[in-house]
C-alpha cells in the first residue's frame, strides 16, 4: 500500500545518501565497532559524548540497505540527546522493531518509523538494531 511505499522510499533515501556517513574529526571520540554475526556485515559507529550528552555521531561501515539506512536514521535521531533519552529511544526501538507497542514520548522517531516494516521479516531485524546496539554499547561501556 501507500505507507509501505512511502517508507521503502524513505529507507532507499537514507540508504543512497545517508546523514552523518565517515570519521568524527575530534580527539575525545567513541568508536564502537559492531558487526551482524548472521551476514559478517559491520560498522563503526563514531560517538562525541560530552557532560552526559551525545553531541555528535558518524558512522562507517558496510552493510545492507536496513543496516546502513538504520545508522542514518539513529545517528539523526540521538544526536543533542542526554545518553539517558538515547538508550531509552533504542529500547523503544527494539519494540517498534519487534512489532510490538511503542510510545514515542517526547521523542522523536520521525523517519525512523519507516523501518516499522521490518517487524514482518526476523531475519532483518538485525540489520536494523546493528546501529542502535552499538551506541548502546558505546555509552554502557562509557559509564
Ligand atoms: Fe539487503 Fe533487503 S536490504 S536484502
Ligand atoms: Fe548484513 Fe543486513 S544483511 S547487516
Amino acid at each position: 500500500n501507500n505507507l509501505d511505499q512511502l517508507y521503502r522510499q524513505v529507507i532507499m533515501d537514507h540508504y543512497k545518501n545517508p546523514r552523518n556517513k565517515g570519521q568524527l574529526d575530534v580527539e575525545d571520540k567513541l568508536t564502537i565497532d559492531m558487526n551482524n554475526p548472521t551476514c559478517g556485515d559491520r560498522i563503526q559507529l563514531h560517538l562525541q559524548v560530552e557532560d552526559n550528552k551525545i553531541v555528535d555521531a558518524k558512522f562507517t561501515g558496510e552493510g545492507c540497505s536496513i543496516s546502513l539506512s538504520s545508522a542514518s536514521m539513529m545517528t539523526e535521531a540521538v544526536k543533542g540527546l542526554s545518553v539517558d533519552k538515547a538508550l531509552h529511544m533504542s529500547e523503544l526501538f527494539s519494540e517498534m522493531i519487534q512489532g510490538n507497542d511503542y510510545e514515542e514520548e517526547d521523542l522523536d522517531f520521525g523517519d525512523i518509523q519507516a523501518l516499522q516494516g521490518v517487524s514482518k521479516f526476523p531475519a532483518r531485524i538485525k540489520c536494523a538494531t546493528l546501529a542502535w546496539k552499538a551506541m548502546e554499547k558505546g555509552i554502557k561501556g562509557n559509564q
